[in-house]
């Protein structure tokens, strides 16, 4: 493997890594503000994150590559609110998708494909990652702030994240 893949790979790993404590952090802020549903999605979704960081490492140990695991930012944990945690986490995603384009424009470059091959199935996932946050910021922004609204949708998250987890 190129030295200059293998390096872009584990940046990929570092940022897969942060996703998942970002999703942790913010399931934490859920489970202690009043929202037990979309805290069980993110913590599932925390699951996912450590998964897509796992099938990274793997690629790079059975192609021969070094794994080198870095520091791991610390996540905000401070949310003002429902929206503010979805609007976070959706940004995040587009950051992540436009990570996984660079990565596959270098396996292009490297003529690395192998690697675009593979990178695939995360250019796949963040359509949907994005897609799937979208709506979810779409709804709680149409509700607005009031407390019943607020509720019926982390009730819907709770049902998304046991749907999702079977998706995966
Ligand atoms: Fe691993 Fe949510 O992207």
């Amino acid at each position: 493997m190129k030295e200059s893949i293998e390096k872009a790979l584990n940046e990929q790993i570092e940022k897969e890594e942060y996703s998942s404590r970002f999703y942790l952090a913010a399931a934490i802020w859920c489970e202690s503000n009043g929202y037990p549903g979309s805290a069980s999605f993110l913590y599932g979704h925390a699951d996912e994150e450590r998964m897509h960081m796992l099938k990274l490492v793997h690629f790079v140990v059975d192609r021969g590559g070094q794994v080198t695991l870095e520091n791991v930012k610390k996540p905000t944990q401070n949310f003002n609110s429902l929206a503010e945690v979805f609007t976070l986490i959706r940004d995040h995603e587009k950051f992540i998708t436009e990570s996984i384009n660079n990565l596959y424009g270098l396996t292009i470059n490297e003529k690395d494909y192998t690697t675009g091959n593979f990178l695939q199935w995360y250019i796949s996932e963040q359509i949907e990652e994005e897609s799937l946050f979208n709506t979810i910021l779409d709804k709680i922004k149409l509700v607005g702030d009031s407390s019943a609204s607020l509720f019926h949708i982390d009730k819907e998250l709770e049902s998304l994240g046991t749907t999702g987890a079977a998706g995966n």
